[in-house]
């Protein structure tokens, strides 16, 4: 997860030596820069910049905007005079977020910036929600019709659904899934914060997390077979109801293996989410090594995201109670120890920070 703090603040100035400088980057919570010395290594993270510099030499404009040719979504803030024309639309034609006098205080720079963050967060985050839910949307009706599944629109929404929770965090991306969407579609946006973020800080290549996304936002794409009444009864389900249920996994991975371009893995992990090591999951009974890694990962998310989601009927079990119930499951010998650890240190660590 990236947030504010951890893309760090630069403070770039005419030079690093003076004292004011020092005294502000001080007060900033960083060391200043000064124009000369900055470089692309410097920018490599995105972070948040503070531009401290005569915008009217032609060099440091130069610079910058060589610099400054790439847009990530780090904040940048000109310490500009604001009757000084020319610098204020040099700022703005190097991308100023925003613009505020020089004397104007370390806490107004920091007020800029996570206001600038409050607002690509939550237009991040919506769009990709939205892109999310339409993709599922379309999945569960493409389904129903047997219609050709949109592989790349699943894709793309799970990158975009990656970046996301990436700058917002995941927690504040699962409580606006919260807030708007109920049921099935909740449940899958939860299960898909939940692994993509999972597999990001195991460390996985891009390519692979967008995978296992992907594979979260349609794991259960057969349950648009299952009827609603089922789906979202309000307590136990029959026995015959129970079968209906646990005949998702063979309907979805059998519709995506005829009408969708998802990798081979990921189709895996729609036809055995609900399997376990010991063999006494559905619908194969597979055991041990017949269950692959991108699987585990979802089958664990599936657990959390089902443990941590509002029903009608049973209150969200906070994350160290769903963890614990993870760790008796492993402890039982149905999911793996070591990945139920990692995913318990991810996850109570991001509660803490
Ligand atoms: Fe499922
Ligand atoms: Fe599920």
């Amino acid at each position: 997860m990236r947030d504010i703090d951890d893309r760090g603040l630069l403070y770039i100035t005419e030079n690093s030596n003076s004292f004011e400088y020092q005294a502000f980057a001080r007060a900033l919570g960083t060391q200043p820069v000064g124009i000369r010395d900055v470089g692309g290594e410097h920018l490599r993270l995105d972070p948040n910049v503070v531009f401290d510099v005569d915008l009217r030499a032609t060099s440091s404009l130069r610079k910058l905007k060589g610099l400054l040719a790439r847009r990530g979504t780090g904040c940048r803030i000109f310490m500009v005079d604001p009757k000084a024309r020319i610098a204020v639309s040099n700022a703005e034609s190097l991308g100023a977020d925003a613009i505020l006098e020089p004397r104007c205080g370390a806490e107004a720079i920091h007020q800029a910036i996570r206001q600038h963050h409050g607002i690509v967060h939550a237009v991040d985050v919506t769009r990709s929600i939205d892109a999310g839910i339409s993709a599922l949307d379309g999945g569960f009706r493409s389904l129903v019709r047997d219609a050709v599944f949109d592989t790349e629109g699943m894709e793309s929404a799970s990158g975009q659904i990656i970046d996301a929770i990436d700058s917002a965090g995941v927690d504040h991306w699962m409580a606006t899934v919260r807030g708007y969407h109920v049921g099935t579609f909740q449940h899958c946006m939860l299960v898909t914060a939940t692994a993509s973020s999972f597999a990001r800080r195991l460390g996985m290549r891009r390519g692979d997390v967008i995978k296992v996304t992907a594979a979260a936002l349609v794991h259960d794409i057969g349950k648009s077979a299952v009827p609603v009444e089922i789906l979202d009864k309000n307590g136990p389900l029959t026995p015959e109801e129970a079968q209906t249920m646990r005949s998702h996994p063979i309907i979805g991975h059998d519709y995506l293996a005829r009408r969708s371009r998802i990798a081979a893995d990921a189709l895996r992990s729609v036809r055995s989410h609900h399997e376990y090591l010991d063999g006494s999951g559905y619908p194969d009974g597979l055991r041990g090594d017949e269950i692959d890694d991108i699987t585990r990962l979802v089958t664990i998310s599936d657990i959390y995201a089902a443990l941590v989601e509002r029903r009608a009927y049973k209150a969200p079990k906070r994350p160290e109670d769903a963890i614990a119930v993870l760790e008796a499951l492993a402890g039982a010998g149905k999911l793996e120890p070591a990945l139920v650890r990692a995913f318990a240190r991810i996850t109570l660590h991001k509660q803490a920070a």
